[in-house]
């Protein structure tokens, strides 16, 4: 168990949990396997955002809402531990995404006027700013996945334009677990040093693969960050958004 990164325990803001909705778990057993190992490297809260992709079907919205409280009481009564589960969905960008926004068909994180959106990895700076800039005009704040994938977004001055534009950021942990410095762990530790990450998540798919949070993954997060920054990002920045103190 890991004790010391945190005082309340970490948050994984980014998780693909829940059991055959999208390309994460494929049935419970899997599900709970994630959420144990996710408990035993001191997580204590999860968002589920399963992939809400535009060719997707109505009745999905109520299907992530019922399998999250599932799941939460499942690891409760079959494993024993006290997670807390949020639903969410990591909505994939395209020209009608505020429009299923507005119209209730994709869901914000736990009911909040935040949303986790992704883009194409080929995604152009233009793309990513255009809809920065329609996001801003709405009444939902724009956080972007897994930023350390957007090379469009790697200069300085056009990072700094999105943020400015009160998008938010969230890296993969797995991302500072690796041992060699390329391009992408470079860029990520200086947003790091920089504090412009908001929220840091697994983006766990399986057990294995695509494991939960882990000792290996948080120990970039213990050894390289002060603890007022850690603190924030792995546990107080989700917590209130999720639970609507702001
Ligand atoms: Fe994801």
């Amino acid at each position: 168990m890991s004790t010391g990164i945190t005082s309340q325990g970490i948050l994984d803001f980014h998780s693909h949990i829940l059991p055959g909705i999208d390309d994460g778990s494929r049935n419970w057993d899997m599900t709970m396997e994630m959420l144990q190992l996710s408990w035993d490297a001191g997580v204590r809260a999860m968002v589920a955002t399963p992939h809400f992709l535009p060719w997707g079907h109505r009745l999905r919205k109520e299907k992530v809402l019922a399998l999250t409280a599932e799941a939460q009481e499942r690891a409760q009564r079959d494993l024993g531990i006290d997670m807390k589960i949020y639903p969410g969905e990591e909505l994939y960008y395209h020209s009608g995404l505020l429009q299923d926004l507005e119209e209730g068909r994709a869901l914000t994180l736990a009911g909040s006027r935040y949303v986790l959106v992704e883009f194409s990895e080929q995604a152009s700076f233009r793309e990513i700013h255009t809809a920065a800039a329609s996001f801003r005009r709405s009444p939902w704040t724009l956080i972007i996945a897994h930023v350390e994938r957007f090379e469009s977004l790697y200069r300085e001055q056009d990072l700094q334009e999105i943020l400015d534009m009160g998008a938010l950021l969230q890296s993969n942990a797995e991302e500072m677990e690796r041992g060699f410095l390329d391009r992408r762990k470079r860029w990520l530790k200086k947003r790091y040093d920089a504090r412009q990450i908001t929220f840091v998540g697994s983006d766990t798919h399986d057990p294995v693969k695509r494991p939960p949070l882990s000792d290996r993954s948080l120990r970039w997060f213990r050894d390289h960050l002060d603890a007022s920054y850690r603190e924030a990002l792995l546990w107080d920045n989700a917590v209130r958004l999720l639970e609507q103190r702001e």
